[in-house]
Protein backbone atom coordinates (compact mmCIF):
# COMPACT_ATOMS: atom_id res chain seq x y z
CA UNK A 1 0.00 0.00 0.00
CA UNK A 2 1.24 3.51 -1.14
CA UNK A 3 1.34 6.57 2.15
CA UNK A 4 1.84 9.22 -0.01
CA UNK A 5 -0.80 11.14 -0.95
CA UNK A 6 -1.38 13.02 -4.16
CA UNK A 7 -2.02 16.37 -3.52
CA UNK A 8 -0.29 17.78 -6.85
CA UNK A 9 -0.12 16.50 -10.23
CA UNK A 10 2.43 14.08 -11.01
CA UNK A 11 4.01 13.24 -14.30
CA UNK A 12 7.47 10.85 -14.71
CA UNK A 13 10.09 10.91 -17.12
CA UNK A 14 9.13 7.89 -19.76
CA UNK A 15 11.62 4.80 -19.57
CA UNK A 16 11.79 1.67 -21.95
CA UNK A 17 11.96 -1.29 -19.63
CA UNK A 18 10.86 -5.26 -18.81
CA UNK A 19 8.79 -6.70 -16.35
CA UNK A 20 8.16 -9.86 -15.12
CA UNK A 21 4.35 -11.31 -15.40
CA UNK A 22 3.77 -12.69 -12.10
CA UNK A 23 -0.09 -14.04 -12.01
CA UNK A 24 -2.28 -13.97 -14.25
CA UNK A 25 -6.50 -13.81 -13.39
CA UNK A 26 -9.17 -14.22 -15.57
CA UNK A 27 -12.02 -12.44 -13.81
CA UNK A 28 -14.53 -12.68 -16.70
CA UNK A 29 -14.82 -14.07 -19.91
CA UNK A 30 -12.48 -12.12 -21.99
CA UNK A 31 -11.33 -9.73 -18.72
CA UNK A 32 -7.75 -10.36 -17.36
CA UNK A 33 -5.80 -9.08 -14.29
CA UNK A 34 -2.57 -9.63 -14.88
CA UNK A 35 0.29 -8.68 -11.89
CA UNK A 36 3.99 -7.48 -13.36
CA UNK A 37 6.84 -7.29 -11.39
CA UNK A 38 8.63 -3.93 -11.36
CA UNK A 39 9.94 -2.39 -8.50
CA UNK A 40 10.26 1.12 -10.28
CA UNK A 41 6.84 0.90 -11.51
CA UNK A 42 5.37 -0.01 -8.12
CA UNK A 43 7.27 2.58 -6.09
CA UNK A 44 7.02 5.64 -8.41
CA UNK A 45 3.62 5.45 -10.11
CA UNK A 46 0.43 7.36 -9.25
CA UNK A 47 -3.18 6.87 -9.91
CA UNK A 48 -3.84 7.94 -13.61
CA UNK A 49 -0.88 6.91 -14.46
CA UNK A 50 -0.30 4.20 -17.09
CA UNK A 51 2.07 1.38 -19.08
CA UNK A 52 2.44 1.50 -22.85
CA UNK A 53 2.89 -1.99 -23.52
CA UNK A 54 4.87 -3.96 -27.10
CA UNK A 55 2.63 -6.60 -27.82
CA UNK A 56 4.49 -8.09 -31.08
CA UNK A 57 7.89 -7.69 -32.43
CA UNK A 58 6.22 -8.45 -36.08
CA UNK A 59 4.15 -5.53 -38.38
CA UNK A 60 1.38 -6.25 -36.83
CA UNK A 61 0.33 -4.85 -33.98
CA UNK A 62 2.98 -2.10 -34.94
CA UNK A 63 2.10 0.14 -31.74
CA UNK A 64 2.51 -0.10 -28.52
CA UNK A 65 -0.98 -0.43 -26.10
CA UNK A 66 -1.90 1.64 -23.28
CA UNK A 67 -3.41 0.09 -19.69
CA UNK A 68 -4.01 2.14 -16.54
CA UNK A 69 -2.04 1.16 -13.45
CA UNK A 70 -5.12 -0.57 -11.53
CA UNK A 71 -3.18 -1.47 -8.28
CA UNK A 72 0.50 -1.27 -6.53
CA UNK A 73 1.79 -3.16 -4.04
CA UNK A 74 5.02 -1.21 -3.73
CA UNK A 75 7.04 -3.31 -1.02
CA UNK A 76 6.37 -6.43 -3.14
CA UNK A 77 7.58 -4.98 -6.00
CA UNK A 78 4.49 -5.08 -8.71
CA UNK A 79 1.55 -3.55 -10.31
CA UNK A 80 -1.71 -4.23 -12.26
CA UNK A 81 -3.38 -3.69 -15.18
CA UNK A 82 -6.90 -4.89 -16.10
CA UNK A 83 -8.18 -5.41 -19.39
CA UNK A 84 -10.74 -6.85 -21.58
CA UNK A 85 -9.47 -8.51 -25.51
CA UNK A 86 -11.28 -6.41 -27.71
CA UNK A 87 -8.28 -6.62 -30.98
CA UNK A 88 -5.04 -7.93 -31.64
CA UNK A 89 -2.81 -6.62 -29.13
CA UNK A 90 -5.39 -7.22 -26.04
CA UNK A 91 -5.75 -11.18 -27.55
CA UNK A 92 -1.73 -11.43 -27.79
CA UNK A 93 -1.76 -9.58 -23.90
CA UNK A 94 -4.07 -12.37 -23.30
CA UNK A 95 -1.87 -15.36 -24.43
CA UNK A 96 1.03 -14.22 -22.17
CA UNK A 97 1.79 -16.37 -18.98
CA UNK A 98 3.40 -16.05 -15.65
CA UNK A 99 7.46 -16.80 -15.64
CA UNK A 100 7.27 -14.73 -19.47
CA UNK A 101 8.86 -11.02 -19.68
CA UNK A 102 6.63 -8.24 -21.05
CA UNK A 103 8.38 -4.96 -22.77
CA UNK A 104 6.99 -2.05 -21.71
CA UNK A 105 7.21 2.11 -21.30
CA UNK A 106 6.03 3.85 -17.80
CA UNK A 107 4.69 4.69 -15.72
CA UNK A 108 3.57 7.56 -18.73
CA UNK A 109 1.01 10.17 -18.44
CA UNK A 110 -0.52 12.37 -15.71
CA UNK A 111 -2.50 11.53 -12.31
CA UNK A 112 -5.03 12.10 -10.48
CA UNK A 113 -4.71 14.82 -7.74
CA UNK A 114 -6.27 15.91 -4.63
CA UNK A 115 -7.40 19.72 -3.20
CA UNK A 116 -6.69 19.68 0.28
CA UNK A 117 -9.76 21.45 0.70
CA UNK A 118 -12.23 18.11 -0.08
CA UNK A 119 -13.96 16.75 1.94
CA UNK A 120 -15.57 14.06 -0.27
CA UNK A 121 -14.44 12.13 -3.68
CA UNK A 122 -17.05 11.19 -6.27
CA UNK A 123 -15.45 8.99 -8.47
CA UNK A 124 -17.60 7.66 -11.74
CA UNK A 125 -16.98 4.85 -13.71
CA UNK A 126 -17.96 3.66 -17.04
CA UNK A 127 -17.67 -0.06 -17.71
CA UNK A 128 -13.14 -1.11 -17.19
CA UNK A 129 -12.88 2.91 -16.63
CA UNK A 130 -12.93 1.51 -13.15
CA UNK A 131 -9.42 0.52 -13.50
CA UNK A 132 -7.51 3.91 -13.01
CA UNK A 133 -10.38 4.88 -10.74
CA UNK A 134 -9.30 1.65 -8.32
CA UNK A 135 -5.58 2.87 -7.80
CA UNK A 136 -7.30 6.09 -6.98
CA UNK A 137 -9.19 4.30 -4.17
CA UNK A 138 -6.15 2.75 -3.36
CA UNK A 139 -4.37 6.11 -2.03
CA UNK A 140 -7.85 7.44 -1.15
CA UNK A 141 -7.91 4.95 1.62
CA UNK A 142 -5.48 6.14 3.87
CA UNK A 143 -7.02 9.62 3.91
CA UNK A 144 -9.98 10.68 6.07
CA UNK A 145 -12.38 12.09 3.33
CA UNK A 146 -15.56 10.86 2.72
CA UNK A 147 -15.64 8.07 -1.01
CA UNK A 148 -18.26 7.03 -3.23
CA UNK A 149 -17.99 5.41 -6.55
CA UNK A 150 -20.72 5.11 -8.88
CA UNK A 151 -20.11 2.61 -11.39
CA UNK A 152 -21.74 1.55 -14.68
CA UNK A 153 -21.82 -1.58 -16.82
CA UNK A 154 -23.87 -2.98 -19.02
CA UNK A 155 -24.53 -6.31 -17.36
CA UNK A 156 -24.26 -7.11 -13.51
CA UNK A 157 -21.30 -9.86 -14.27
CA UNK A 158 -18.03 -7.44 -13.74
CA UNK A 159 -19.08 -6.22 -10.53
CA UNK A 160 -19.21 -9.70 -9.52
CA UNK A 161 -16.24 -10.53 -10.60
CA UNK A 162 -13.96 -7.42 -9.35
CA UNK A 163 -15.30 -7.90 -5.67
CA UNK A 164 -11.87 -6.00 -4.30
CA UNK A 165 -13.90 -2.41 -5.56
CA UNK A 166 -15.83 -2.76 -2.25
CA UNK A 167 -13.28 -2.81 0.69
CA UNK A 168 -11.57 0.36 -0.02
CA UNK A 169 -15.23 2.16 -0.61
CA UNK A 170 -17.39 3.85 1.48
CA UNK A 171 -20.44 4.48 -0.59
CA UNK A 172 -21.10 2.48 -3.52
CA UNK A 173 -23.82 2.94 -6.31
CA UNK A 174 -24.06 0.09 -8.95
CA UNK A 175 -25.60 0.64 -12.16
CA UNK A 176 -26.49 -1.31 -15.04
CA UNK A 177 -27.91 -0.88 -18.66
CA UNK A 178 -30.11 -4.43 -18.19
CA UNK A 179 -31.02 -3.76 -15.14
CA UNK A 180 -29.91 -6.76 -13.28
CA UNK A 181 -28.00 -5.01 -10.01
CA UNK A 182 -28.37 -1.76 -8.46
CA UNK A 183 -29.79 1.16 -10.46
CA UNK A 184 -31.52 0.48 -14.09
CA UNK A 185 -29.87 2.42 -16.19
CA UNK A 186 -26.88 4.79 -17.51
CA UNK A 187 -24.34 5.64 -14.18
CA UNK A 188 -24.55 9.21 -15.82
CA UNK A 189 -28.39 9.47 -15.26
CA UNK A 190 -27.84 7.83 -11.57
CA UNK A 191 -25.22 10.80 -11.08
CA UNK A 192 -27.07 13.33 -12.18
CA UNK A 193 -29.95 12.57 -9.82
CA UNK A 194 -27.84 12.29 -6.80
CA UNK A 195 -25.36 15.01 -7.01
CA UNK A 196 -27.74 17.78 -5.55
CA UNK A 197 -26.64 15.48 -2.28
CA UNK A 198 -23.46 16.86 -2.33
CA UNK A 199 -23.95 20.13 -2.92
CA UNK A 200 -22.79 21.67 0.63
CA UNK A 201 -19.48 19.58 0.50
CA UNK A 202 -16.28 20.58 -0.91
CA UNK A 203 -16.48 17.52 -3.12
CA UNK A 204 -13.71 16.74 -6.34
CA UNK A 205 -15.04 14.52 -8.91
CA UNK A 206 -12.64 11.88 -11.04
CA UNK A 207 -14.46 10.32 -14.22
CA UNK A 208 -13.04 7.44 -16.25
CA UNK A 209 -15.22 5.30 -19.10
CA UNK A 210 -16.73 5.87 -22.66
CA UNK A 211 -16.27 9.61 -23.93
CA UNK A 212 -20.13 9.73 -24.14
CA UNK A 213 -20.52 9.52 -20.29
CA UNK A 214 -17.29 11.52 -19.82
CA UNK A 215 -19.41 15.06 -21.83
CA UNK A 216 -22.03 14.13 -19.78
CA UNK A 217 -20.20 13.83 -16.41
CA UNK A 218 -18.34 17.15 -17.41
CA UNK A 219 -21.79 18.87 -18.12
CA UNK A 220 -23.07 17.67 -14.41
CA UNK A 221 -19.58 18.95 -13.10
CA UNK A 222 -19.79 22.63 -14.94
CA UNK A 223 -23.65 23.24 -13.74
CA UNK A 224 -23.19 22.67 -10.30
CA UNK A 225 -19.66 23.99 -10.42
CA UNK A 226 -17.64 21.29 -8.96
CA UNK A 227 -13.84 20.24 -9.81
CA UNK A 228 -13.51 17.77 -11.85
CA UNK A 229 -11.13 15.43 -13.16
CA UNK A 230 -11.57 13.51 -16.36
CA UNK A 231 -9.01 10.76 -17.60
CA UNK A 232 -9.12 9.93 -21.21
CA UNK A 233 -8.70 6.86 -23.20
CA UNK A 234 -7.83 8.20 -26.67
CA UNK A 235 -6.68 6.24 -29.07
CA UNK A 236 -2.51 6.49 -28.83
CA UNK A 237 0.65 5.53 -30.71
CA UNK A 238 4.10 6.28 -28.86
CA UNK A 239 2.57 7.37 -25.37
CA UNK A 240 5.02 10.08 -24.62
CA UNK A 241 4.11 13.35 -27.34
CA UNK A 242 6.31 12.20 -30.18
CA UNK A 243 3.89 11.16 -32.47
CA UNK A 244 1.28 13.42 -32.33
CA UNK A 245 -1.30 10.60 -32.14
CA UNK A 246 -3.89 11.51 -29.37
CA UNK A 247 -5.12 14.83 -29.62
CA UNK A 248 -7.76 16.44 -27.44
CA UNK A 249 -9.07 19.64 -28.10
CA UNK A 250 -8.97 22.30 -25.50
CA UNK A 251 -12.27 24.05 -24.30
CA UNK A 252 -11.55 27.27 -26.53
CA UNK A 253 -11.30 25.29 -29.57
CA UNK A 254 -8.15 27.12 -30.36
CA UNK A 255 -5.45 24.61 -29.48
CA UNK A 256 -4.67 20.83 -28.71
CA UNK A 257 -3.48 18.91 -25.96
CA UNK A 258 -1.72 15.28 -26.05
CA UNK A 259 -3.33 12.76 -24.02
CA UNK A 260 -0.66 10.37 -23.17
CA UNK A 261 1.85 13.80 -22.38
CA UNK A 262 -0.69 16.61 -21.39
CA UNK A 263 -3.33 13.85 -19.60
CA UNK A 264 -4.60 11.34 -19.80
CA UNK A 265 -6.06 13.08 -16.46
CA UNK A 266 -8.06 16.59 -17.39
CA UNK A 267 -9.55 19.29 -15.91
CA UNK A 268 -12.43 19.11 -17.31
CA UNK A 269 -12.78 22.86 -18.05
CA UNK A 270 -9.78 22.26 -19.89
CA UNK A 271 -11.00 20.14 -23.05
CA UNK A 272 -13.91 19.32 -25.12
CA UNK A 273 -14.30 15.30 -25.29
CA UNK A 274 -15.36 14.30 -28.49
CA UNK A 275 -18.97 12.22 -28.34
C1 LIG B 1 -4.43 6.08 -21.12
C2 LIG B 1 -5.16 4.82 -21.51
C3 LIG B 1 -5.42 3.86 -20.55
C4 LIG B 1 -6.10 2.69 -20.90
N1 LIG B 1 -6.32 1.77 -19.91
C5 LIG B 1 -6.96 0.62 -20.23
C6 LIG B 1 -7.19 -0.36 -19.21
O1 LIG B 1 -6.84 -0.17 -18.04
N2 LIG B 1 -7.83 -1.51 -19.58
C7 LIG B 1 -8.24 -1.73 -20.89
O2 LIG B 1 -8.81 -2.79 -21.16
N3 LIG B 1 -8.03 -0.82 -21.85
C8 LIG B 1 -7.39 0.34 -21.55
N4 LIG B 1 -7.15 1.26 -22.53
C9 LIG B 1 -7.57 0.94 -23.89
C10 LIG B 1 -6.59 -0.04 -24.47
O3 LIG B 1 -5.37 0.59 -24.73
C11 LIG B 1 -7.22 -0.57 -25.76
O4 LIG B 1 -8.23 -1.46 -25.37
C12 LIG B 1 -6.25 -1.31 -26.56
O5 LIG B 1 -5.41 -0.35 -27.14
C13 LIG B 1 -6.95 -2.10 -27.61
O6 LIG B 1 -5.95 -2.75 -28.32
P1 LIG B 1 -6.25 -3.96 -29.26
O7 LIG B 1 -5.03 -4.16 -30.10
O8 LIG B 1 -6.75 -5.12 -28.50
O9 LIG B 1 -7.45 -3.47 -30.14
P2 LIG B 1 -7.34 -2.78 -31.55
O10 LIG B 1 -7.22 -3.86 -32.56
O11 LIG B 1 -6.31 -1.71 -31.51
O12 LIG B 1 -8.75 -2.13 -31.60
C14 LIG B 1 -9.93 -2.90 -31.70
C15 LIG B 1 -11.08 -1.96 -31.77
O13 LIG B 1 -11.20 -1.20 -30.56
C16 LIG B 1 -11.11 0.19 -30.82
N5 LIG B 1 -10.28 0.77 -29.76
C17 LIG B 1 -9.01 0.48 -29.48
N6 LIG B 1 -8.57 1.21 -28.44
C18 LIG B 1 -9.59 2.00 -28.09
C19 LIG B 1 -9.76 3.00 -27.11
N7 LIG B 1 -8.77 3.40 -26.30
N8 LIG B 1 -10.96 3.62 -27.05
C20 LIG B 1 -11.96 3.28 -27.87
N9 LIG B 1 -11.86 2.33 -28.82
C21 LIG B 1 -10.69 1.71 -28.92
C22 LIG B 1 -10.43 0.30 -32.17
O14 LIG B 1 -10.80 1.47 -32.85
C23 LIG B 1 -10.94 -0.92 -32.88
O15 LIG B 1 -12.21 -0.71 -33.41
C24 LIG B 1 -6.51 2.45 -22.23
C25 LIG B 1 -6.25 3.42 -23.20
C26 LIG B 1 -5.60 4.59 -22.85
C27 LIG B 1 -5.31 5.62 -23.89
S1 LIG C 1 0.60 8.90 -28.41
FE1 LIG C 1 2.22 9.84 -29.51
S2 LIG C 1 1.93 11.94 -29.05
FE2 LIG C 1 0.50 10.93 -27.79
Amino acid sequence: MTSDIITTQVKTTAQLTTGKIIQKRMVLADVFKLSIEHSRISRISKPGQFVNIKLSDQLTPLLRRPFSITAVNAEAGWFEILFKVIGEGTRRLALLEPGEMINLIGPLGNSFWLSSQTKRALLVAGGLGVAPLAFLLQHLYQLKIKKTLFWGNQTKELFLAYPEIKHSCLELFYTTDDGSMGYHGLVTDLFAEVIPKFEHEAVQIFACGPNPMLQKIQQVATQNGIDCQLSLETLMGCGFGACMGCNVQSASGESYFYTCSDGPVFNAKDIKVDG
